[in-house]
């Protein structure tokens, strides 16, 4: 990963386990300093302490980013350090049901935490960036966000939000010297899909993921993850006739129809 074109510090939001710590280690290595958010302290300082390890500078904030004073607050670890590429990638969703029997909490969260923490980011470190003539943007996202799923709409909605917002960023920042990508992840073995007890032995690991989202960086907007067959159902979740009966047979299966570990 070019230091010079996105260092010399990375932000990775959502850093502290899985996709996100992937990135650190990957980022770490190539020189990067790296600063982590996430929510649990223990994991954030447990990696930062690694990072240094590797002769590179880290720096963790412990932020809830359902909170939405939750750029103000990673400000207070970033405003004295140059922030070259911004890396957010928090977001899955843990707590699933028909939308009008949820409790308000639970949508607000996830719209909080995806749609207007990915879009206040963005603006504020792709300002500075813009300023220095360089930078990268990498938001993520998910394999649902091509259509509405029962029981996660506001996910697939949220998801769909940052989709869109990249493709939009992507083609604006181009002339700034920016680059950025949205990633859509398919399955992937993460901390947080083993908590919910999925049985991930045929997912991605989180090492994949980070490695080809980084080399794919100044290929966006849009880096579809999961190969070939992601690619397929990404392609059918998009088709414009026949909608409704594409997401009754396509659309992310209820949790109940999601194979769970033995
Ligand atoms: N894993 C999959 O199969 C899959 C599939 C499709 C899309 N994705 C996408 O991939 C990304 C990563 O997913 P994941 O499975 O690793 O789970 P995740 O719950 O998004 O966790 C990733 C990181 O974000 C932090 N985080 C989560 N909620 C946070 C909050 N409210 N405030 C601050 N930090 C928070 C977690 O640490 P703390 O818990 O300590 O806060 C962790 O470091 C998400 O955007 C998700 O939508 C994943």
């Amino acid at each position: 990963m070019d230091k010079a074109k996105y260092g010399p510090w990375a932000l990775i939001i959502g850093g502290s386990e899985g996709i996100g710590s992937a990135f650190a280690r990957k980022l770490a290595a190539d020189g990067f300093n790296i600063a982590v958010v996430a929510r649990k302290p223990g994991p954030l300082e447990a990696l930062a302490e690694e990072l240094r390890g590797m002769g590179v500078e880290a720096r963790s904030l412990s932020v809830d980013l359902s909170d939405t004073s939750a750029i103000d607050q990673v400000r207070t670890i970033t405003d004295d350090i140059e922030v070259g590429l911004l890396i957010y990638n928090a977001g899955a969703n843990n707590i699933r049901g028909n939308f009008v029997e949820l409790d308000p909490k639970v949508y607000r969260d996830v719209i909080n935490i995806t749609v207007v923490g990915q879009a206040e980011f963005a603006h504020h470190f792709g300002a500075l960036m813009r300023e220095r003539g360089r930078g990268g943007i990498i938001l993520a996202g998910s394999s649902s966000n091509f259509c509405g799923a029962p029981t996660l709409a506001t996910y697939t909605a949220a998801k769909s939000f940052s989709r869109i917002l990249t493709e939009s960023l992507w083609l604006e920042c181009e002339p700034m010297g920016i680059d950025v990508l949205h990633i859509s992840i398919n399955y992937t073995d993460t901390p947080a899909m083993q908590r919910l007890g999925y049985d991930t032995s045929s997912a991605q690991s989180p090492e994949e993921v980070a490695q080809e989202a980084l080399d794919n960086i100044a290929n966006g907007p849009l880096l579809i993850l999961g190969g070939q067959r992601a690619l397929d159902t990404a392609i059918a979740r998009s088709q414009l006739e026949n909608r409704g009966e594409m997401i009754r047979a396509l659309a992310t299966p209820r949790r109940e129809n999601i194979p769970q570990k033995a």
